[in-house]
């Protein structure tokens, strides 16, 4: 399929810049936190807390291959955590071509310190606590992705416009 995915850390822009590459592409834009939260019918904090963070990766496996359906191309943006499963790297590959969207600490710093959404950042020093999943997940995200694209100091415009020429002209083998 033709469809953009979007990954990276918590913070490092997939949804805003999700959204605004949809609207620009005339796509459509799909989170798979949301389709989890549409279907759960309760938050992300909710299904940690009462269910557990495997339960939740099991959801996420599966409205990731719910978007092997769709007909319509989609601009998609998946949760932080979603490429560290290796189930999921196949149905990755098999959706499109995936953006590894790159944030450096302090950036990702500066857009998380008020965040109270995520239960993979609550209590505790959040430097911290960022440096450690970055640690074990970068590998991850540079091997799963087809093309990475920088998003420290730059305006969204200058975003959108390197994603739009990289997917444009890669070719997926
Ligand atoms: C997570 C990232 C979140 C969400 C959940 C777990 C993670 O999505 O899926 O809180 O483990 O990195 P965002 O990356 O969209 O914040």
């Amino acid at each position: 399929m033709d469809h953009i995915i979007l990954i990276g850390f918590m913070g490092a822009g997939k949804t805003a810049v999700g959204k605004r590459l949809a609207r620009q592409m005339d796509l459509t834009f799909v989170d798979t936190d949301d389709m989890i939260e549409e279907q759960q019918g309760r938050s992300i904090s909710d299904i940690f807390a009462k269910n557990g963070e495997a339960y939740f990766r099991s959801l996420e496996t599966e409205v990731l291959c719910q978007l092997l359906d769709s007909k319509e191309r989609c601009v998609i943006s998946v949760g932080g955590g979603l490429p560290v499963q290796k189930q999921n790297w196949p149905v990755l590959r098999e959706l499109g071509t995936v953006v590894y969207l790159e944030a450096e600490i302090d950036t990702l710093l500066s857009r998380l310190k008020y965040d109270t959404k995520r239960p993979k950042l609550q209590g505790g020093n959040l430097k911290e606590k960022i440096e450690t999943l970055m640690e074990q997940r970068k590998d991850i995200y540079v091997k799963t992705a087809d093309l990475r694209v920088t998003t420290d100091n730059r305006e969204f415009h200058q975003i959108l416009q390197e994603i739009m020429e990289k997917t444009a002209g890669y070719c997926k083998m």
